[in-house]
């Protein structure tokens, strides 16, 4: 499959390592893995971190924790990025068209596997629409 961004960021905690694995094993696209490694507890911050801090401009990445949330919301502190947690193909598909995100989160204990790297594929080939939704986007930096 062909998809718009050639580089994919992946990195996650002890709750989302399984489907890490399951997605790295079965995406046809050039995924670069930042951890976790083994199923020992570690803070799903130090993982956002360490893909956040590796995102050069256009790029695009993949967190996992137990629900997405926390990955979420830790890798949104950074101003140059818009993570989202996608839980079906039109919550992924508008995240791309309407918000440019750059960074997809998913549930790694709430999320069926297959479905996950259906909206993996999905969030990989999904354009930004642009127009007036980059207006509120480039807001996010105006506004806060
Ligand atoms: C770890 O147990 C869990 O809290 C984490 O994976 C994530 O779900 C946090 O948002």
């Amino acid at each position: 499959m062909k998809y718009l961004f050639e580089k994919f960021l992946i990195a996650a905690d002890h709750g989302g390592l399984e489907l890490k694995e399951y997605i790295k094993k079965n995406i046809d696209v050039d995924w670069q893995d930042l951890g976790t490694y083994s199923n020992e507890s570690v803070d799903y911050p130090d993982l956002s971190k360490q893909l956040v801090d590796r995102m050069a401009r256009g790029a695009v990445g993949l967190l996992i924790c137990g629900t997405g949330q926390g990955m979420a919301m830790s890798a949104n502190k950074n101003s140059h990025i818009r993570a989202a947690v996608c839980w079906s193909s039109a919550s992924t598909k508008l995240a791309r068209q309407h918000n440019n995100a750059n960074i997809l989160c998913f549930g790694g204990r709430l999320l069926d596997k297959e479905k996950a790297l259906k909206y993996t594929q999905l969030f990989l080939s999904t354009e930004f629409e642009g127009g007036r939704h980059a207006r509120r986007v480039d807001k996010f930096s105006e506004n806060f």
